[in-house]
């Protein structure tokens, strides 16, 4: 049976990063992402192309799956130069890169 769109999770699984790699995220460069994060020497975590996350306007998207420590993250405008601090603040400290997180997704008031 061919796969589709709904054989796959709609969140990402734990321990799992999805790189966008539908148009209007490779158009902004999310091929290059997806080869960082491979290069990037992570260990614990699977690195995965994904379909359109529904952020285009926003891309490069990034989305790492919940676990144990962190909730579901979604990263926008994820360059080549930011994996690094992505896979040594979140995927090795467990810890969100504000800089970096979909504020359509994460809201965060400051007062
Ligand atoms: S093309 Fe990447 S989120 Fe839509």
């Amino acid at each position: 049976m061919a796969n589709t769109q709904f054989d796959r999770p709609i969140v990402p699984p734990a321990k799992t990063v999805w790189v966008c790699q539908h148009r209007s995220c490779l158009a902004q460069g999310s091929a290059e992402t997806l080869k960082a994060f491979q290069e990037a020497g992570v260990t614990g975590y699977t690195i995965e192309a994904c379909d359109c996350q529904g952020q285009c306007s926003s891309g490069p998207t990034v989305r790492i799956g919940a676990d144990e420590t962190t909730e579901e993250t979604w990263y926008c405008q994820v360059k080549p130069s930011d994996v690094g601090q992505i896979a040594e603040r979140h995927l090795q400290l467990g810890e969100q890169v504000e800089e970096k997180l979909n504020s359509r997704i994460h809201l965060r008031f400051y007062f």
